[in-house]
């Protein structure tokens, strides 16, 4: 039985929809319902629906043998994963947005809200800049509408939220889209089914 860790919602519906066209359907998963774990024993698969950032836990750990991530989970976390394939689902960015017509004060540290702040560290240690970061877990477009930030780093998919908010992208920090993501020694043991997964799925992409 293969476990496969996919994120609750939008990229893990879309991503579900390529594993069943495989031939690892569970019909159960499209249920409405609250279940967490679907098995399909004829096609040997076990789906796990999961937290997007808890995928890369599942995975590291072996609870599930692979996974679906965005790029942006496996650049904040650095999971001692293998990274297998991108699915170019769920495509977006990683940006640094603030106020339109905002102006940057280089005499001051730069106060930036995120859920990311390892890739934000990151992001402005090459710029040499000084920041400070302000940890948030969701909503993060209301930290400069309230002046509790200067900026944010957050995930611009359609730039709706951003746009409703009276916020503009100020610079791109890294592109993001789905990540298949296996754990190591999984992978060893089922290499010729994972490597098969692998390639019917590159040829959807
Ligand atoms: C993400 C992200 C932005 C929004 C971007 O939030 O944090 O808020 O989607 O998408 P858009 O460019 O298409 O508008 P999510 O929906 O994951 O919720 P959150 O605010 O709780 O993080």
């Amino acid at each position: 039985m293969l476990s496969i860790a996919l994120p609750k919602g939008r990229m893990g519906n879309a991503v579900y929809e390529r594993f069943a066209a495989l031939g690892c359907a569970c019909p159960e998963m499209q249920e409405d319902s609250r279940k967490l774990v679907f098995e399909n024993p004829e096609a040997q698969v076990r789906y796990m629906l999961v937290k997007p950032t808890d995928v890369t836990v599942y995975v590291e750990r072996g609870a599930a043998d692979i996974g679906v991530v965005g790029k942006d989970v496996l650049l904040e976390y650095d999971p001692d994963v293998y990274e297998l394939l991108d699915l170019k689902l769920g495509a977006c960015r990683v940006a640094v947005a603030a106020r339109n017509g905002w102006k940057e004060d280089l005499s001051l540290p730069l106060r930036v809200a995120t859920k990311y702040p390892n890739i934000a560290r990151e992001h402005y240690r090459r710029q040499n800049r000084d920041i400070e970061i302000i940890k948030l877990n969701g909503s993060i477009e209301l930290a400069p509408i309230l002046g509790l930030s200067d900026v944010i780093v957050d995930i611009v998919e359609t730039g709706t939220t951003l746009r409703e908010n009276d916020l503009g992208v100020f610079e791109t920090v890294a592109p993001s889209s789905a990540r298949l993501i296996a754990n190591k020694s999984s992978y060893q043991f089922n290499k010729a089914r994972i490597d098969g997964l692998v390639k019917e799925l590159e040829a959807m992409s």
